[in-house]
């Protein structure tokens, strides 16, 4: 068994009120191949300078005290991409899973994979996925849900169709009990790098009033200073949810 340690402690930073931290981020990892063509190298690559903005980001998610993280990977319309561009996508989210996900369940990280589990996804990648939930279900300090072949849309009919076979009426929190982790708190803050200012499909329903902030950088660029920078942000705004 591995020694859990607890996340790097403490030094939040002075502009963070410790107080109010989102309980839940969300993040749209985007600009990978824009990253790789700006340095004439293959979009691939830019995937691949990824890895390491997820592991600051999850870091600071640490250092922040945020408790769930949800990350973008694959979305229902990514199939639509080159395909091998999918392929290299699937094995390198397979190789990254093998590689990170005993450092990150020694920090305490808990894996979660938000998305449809249908025949596309490589068998041998559906088995990490399952294997690495299981293996880090135990952890509490914070929950990485890691959205793969996920949209919205598919959630949300997954959801009706689910009621419609249970035969139950429809109700918010009948919807919300069958998405896909119905434990998944809303989403407080809602981040996307790249400077594209859409949501593409992710986190309709969770995302109803979470906080948006959109980031120039690309997401290689992306890490401890940005995520804090986007806290702060979020700490400056007045969520009012309706009210006054
Ligand atoms: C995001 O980067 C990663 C995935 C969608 C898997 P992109 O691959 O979308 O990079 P850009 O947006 O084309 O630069
Ligand atoms: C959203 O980025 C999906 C992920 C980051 C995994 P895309 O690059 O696929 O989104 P669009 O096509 O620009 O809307
Ligand atoms: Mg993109």
């Amino acid at each position: 068994m591995a020694v859990k340690m607890r996340a790097p402690e403490a030094t939040v930073p002075d502009v963070i009120d410790p107080t109010r931290v989102p309980v839940h981020v969300a993040c749209v990892m985007d600009g990978n191949g824009r990253w790789a063509s700006e340095r004439n190298m293959v979009r691939t690559e830019g995937h691949a300078a990824g890895e390491q903005a997820l592991v600051d980001t999850v870091d600071a998610a640490l250092e922040l005290g945020i408790k769930w993280l949800t990350v973008y990977a694959f979305s229902t319309e990514n199939w639509r991409r080159p395909i091998s561009e999918v392929r290299y996508l699937m094995n390198f989210n397979e190789r990254l899973l093998l590689r990170r996900r005993d450092e990150l369940s020694a920090k305490g990280v808990r894996i979660r994979f938000v998305g449809r589990r249908d025949w596309r996804i490589p068998r041998r990648l559906l088995a990490r996925i399952e294997e690495t939930e299981e293996m880090t279900a135990g952890n509490d300090v914070l929950t990485l849900s890691i959205a793969f072949n996920y949209g919205s849309r598919a959630e949300l009919v997954d959801a009706v169709k689910a009621l419609n076979a249970e035969g139950v009426e429809p109700s918010e929190e009948a919807i919300s009990a069958r998405l896909y982790d119905p434990t998944m708190p809303d989403v407080d803050l809602w981040i996307r790098t790249s400077g594209e200012h859409r949501i593409s499909n992710f986190l309709l329903w969770q995302s109803a009033y979470a906080e948006f902030v959109f980031v120039d950088a690309y997401w290689p660029d992306f890490g401890r200073t940005q995520m804090v920078e986007a806290v702060a942000e979020f700490q400056r705004r007045d969520r009012r949810f309706g009210g006054l």
